[in-house]
């Protein structure tokens, strides 16, 4: 599907929910499956990706009604498989884009004897799995893939506790090794080389699990073995998605937009800090706290004469998501914007580093890699152009918010990628239009 985006005619203005948070939705999903007991989920997102979780839980014996769906969201009850164990799955677990599916679900099913086969779409079967099969692996879980990618079959069981340093800062890693711990004998401690997000974390306690942690250290831990119980969860906003609407209102003269209800977890918001850095005319208004996550909302106001940042690589976990759409903000930034450390966006839904470069590219923006650092020079005139979303939902969005800026129309193929995460996307940024 294409999506033809142009300047609008007027500011955008008004106060927006945003679907709820993804990473929270696949957890809470998760967790009520593996829980014993009936869970109640609120806020669920209602994308691609959330499906993906809930038809996997499924297949492997948790119940999940639908209770209600609207623009708030699934509101879901789940009935776990508890103390049980999964059941083995009729066919292979479709995990279809979604890393989270993929990465979390090997490491619940490390726990267990019952053996699975995940699968993906093209783009997930190419995404590294080797760096959680490997610490998986070392508990006591055997892994068979042709080449280290989907398909994989796991069977597990009989696990022993680790303490893994990991290579990367991933919160997908982290959480597929503290799950698995769940099931293994003794202590399972994570040590990241920098912060990633902790949903994870903040979210087991909920479900009956304590959670060590030593933040200085950046080291988590479970004593296993342990039965997680029901609980019930509301998902507040996603950050993620709140990013595009906060730098639409930074691209459009003369905006003001508030987002409502949405998650203000430090390991998710540090684009925010971002933007503060650039000059923008930002304001976070914590409101309430949804279970362990802060939440509130977001003021932008459209700011004249935005400065170019440094993003340091320990920053680089908390906005991992929010490169590509902040590279874009950054060809409306004076000077150069640099991204340093970001070789992580290579395996991401698409080679994410090498689609801004050659997006920005074709928009008429200066923007180049200097081997791990992303590098953008502004201030740049945006032209309108033809772009690709390459399947990837974070792109498809921020191709659609470059015709914003730009002098003539930007036309995103692959549009379609937004259900991924954010299905109303094109209909939240018209309201903001027409509410200008
Ligand atoms: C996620 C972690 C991040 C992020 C992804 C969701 C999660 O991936 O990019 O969109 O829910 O744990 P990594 O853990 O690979 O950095």
């Amino acid at each position: 599907m294409q999506y033809v985006s142009t300047t609008p005619d007027r500011p955008l203005a008004g106060e927006l929910a945003v679907p709820g948070d993804k990473s929270l939705s696949h957890r809470a999903v998760l967790f009520a499956a593996m829980a014993e007991g009936t869970s109640r989920l609120v806020g669920v997102l209602d994308s691609e990706d959330v499906r993906a979780s809930i038809g996997a839980v499924r297949a492997l014996g948790a119940s999940v009604d639908l209770v209600t769906a609207n623009d708030r969201g699934l509101e879901l009850v789940v009935t776990g498989w508890g103390g049980e164990g999964p059941h083995a799955p009729d066919e292979a677990i479709d995990c279809g884009n979604s890393g989270t599916t993929a990465r979390l679900l090997l490491g619940v099913l490390a726990g267990w004897e019952t053996g699975a086969t995940l699968v993906g779409d093209a783009s997930l079967s190419k995404r590294p799995m080797g760096r959680v099969t490997d610490p998986l692996a070392s508990m006591g879980a055997s892994f068979e893939s042709l080449t280290g990618t989907l398909p994989i079959t796991v069977r597990g069981g009989g696990l022993k506790g680790v303490d893994y340093v990991t290579p990367v800062a991933s919160a997908q890693v982290k959480s597929a090794i503290l799950l698995a711990g769940l099931q293994a004998a003794g202590r399972t401690t994570v040590r990241e080389p920098a912060s990633s997000r902790d949903h994870t974390e903040l979210l087991l306690p909920a479900f009956g699990v304590p959670v060590g942690r030593d933040r200085t250290t950046r080291a988590a831990w479970v004593d296993g073995p342990v039965v997680m119980k029901a609980s019930d969860i509301t998902v507040p906003g996603d950050p993620s998605s709140a990013a595009f609407m906060v730098v639409a209102g930074l691209l459009v003269s003369g905006s003001r937009i508030t987002v409502t209800g949405v998650g203000l977890n430090p390991t998710r918001i540090a684009y925010l800090d971002v933007l503060d850095r650039m000059g923008a005319g930002i304001t976070i208004e914590p409101s309430e706290v949804a279970g362990a996550e802060p939440v509130g909302s977001v003021h932008v106001g459209y700011t004249l004469g935005l400065r170019a940042a440094v993003v340091r690589a320990a920053e680089v976990p908390a906005l991992v998501d929010e490169i590509p759409v902040l590279a874009l903000l950054a060809t409306q930034a004076a000077g150069e914007t640099r991204f340093e450390d970001v070789g992580e966006l290579r395996v991401k839904e698409s080679d994410r580093l090498a689609a801004v470069v050659e997006g920005l590219t074709l928009l008429g923006a200066s923007a180049r890699t200097e081997g791990d650092t992303l590098v953008v020079q502004g201030p740049s005139e945006l032209r309108g152009t033809g772009l690709d979303s390459h399947g990837d939902h974070r792109l498809a969005m921020t191709w659609a918010l470059a015709g914003l800026a730009a002098d003539g129309p930007v036309t995103v193929a692959g549009f379609e990628a937004v259900d991924v995460s954010y299905p109303s996307f094109a209909a939240d940024l018209a309201a903001l239009s027409a509410s200008g």
